[in-house]
């Protein structure tokens, strides 16, 4: 079986949802207290054992291009006035055996659309998934590492999930599956984006999945679904009747940074979380409450 070690990362969306904020910077550049949700994103992929990284982008997404690539003004600048800790830091935001490639996706036709796009480099081989705007904590690895280790011993694609409530099945991919063992179930059917009426169940997907190439056939003949564009729910449904498909219920808690509540919930709880700001920022909202 083949191991996981490429991960694609669509991140070419417009973010309307964060305007004016995403105007002219990508949604994924908006930071939790002072690091970007793709470099959350990309350190779960790390953290997972991935070692090639594919961006899959658009025109004006080129800060991320810039944020993971070398920067040698910066680096002079923080050399010559002996800032070691901070160069080190902009040095290793991504480990030297791990690479980055960028391809991009020149319409917006969806999410299926963009995982089509990185078919040449992925080639045959199974791969990882991350949505950046669905931020998960590092409980017990993270949430990519913890549905690596299953795939290591199931060899099937599989879907990070939770439960979500009744009336937002509308926003997720839904799953109709049955139980196997604990945090697990076998998928036959998912749909993208029902209404509660419509839900076969409230297991929604969240940004994570690990698919088998042959994802990219079905992708090939998927038209356009849900809000006109081609869905990866779609493929996955029709790849479900060839293989295999899995659901993950993750350990963790995911913050959904693509609403703002659930980007200023982040906010608070990494803040509270933070080395040189936690304290503080606590006693802070202590004060605030009072
Ligand atoms: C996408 C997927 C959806 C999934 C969701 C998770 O939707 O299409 O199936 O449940 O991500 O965040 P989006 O949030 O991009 O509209």
């Amino acid at each position: 079986m083949n191991k996981i070690s490429i991960a694609v990362f669509p991140v070419a969306g417009m973010g309307t949802r964060f305007l004016p904020a995403t105007k002219a910077n990508p949604k994924e550049m908006l930071p939790i207290v002072d690091k970007p949700l793709i470099q959350y994103a990309v350190e779960e992929a790390v953290a997972a054992g991935i070692k090639e990284l594919v961006f899959v982008t658009s025109s004006s997404k080129r800060a991320i291009e810039d944020h993971f690539d070398k920067n040698y003004e910066l680096e002079c600048e923080l050399e010559r006035k002996g800032k070691g800790e901070l160069l080190a830091m902009v040095r290793n935001i991504v480990p030297a055996d791990v690479s980055c490639v960028y391809v991009r996706q020149a319409e917006a036709l969806g999410l299926g659309h963009a995982v089509l796009c990185a078919k040449s480099i992925v080639g045959d081989n199974p791969f990882a998934v991350i949505l950046a705007d669905d931020l998960m904590d590092n409980t017990n690895g993270g949430c990519l590492n913890q549905m690596v280790k299953l795939y290591e011993k199931t060899g099937s694609s599989l879907l990070g999930v939770e439960q979500v409530d009744p009336s937002e099945t509308f926003k997720y991919g839904i799953v109709s599956s049955d139980p196997l063992e604990e945090r697990t179930t076998q998928v036959h059917g998912i749909v993208e984006k029902p209404q509660p009426e419509d839900a076969p169940s409230t297991l929604a997907v969240v940004g994570r999945y690990i698919l088998s190439s042959a994802i990219f056939g079905h992708l090939e003949h998927t038209g356009r679904g849900a809000g006109g564009e081609i869905q990866l729910t779609d493929a996955i449904a029709a790849l479900l009747k060839d293989e295999s498909v899995m659901t993950y219920e993750f350990e963790g808690r995911r913050y959904d940074c693509g609403s703002k509540l659930g980007y200023l919930q982040a906010t608070v709880e990494y803040a509270l979380q933070h080395p040189g700001l936690g304290d503080e920022f606590g006693a802070y909202l202590a004060s605030r409450a009072g």
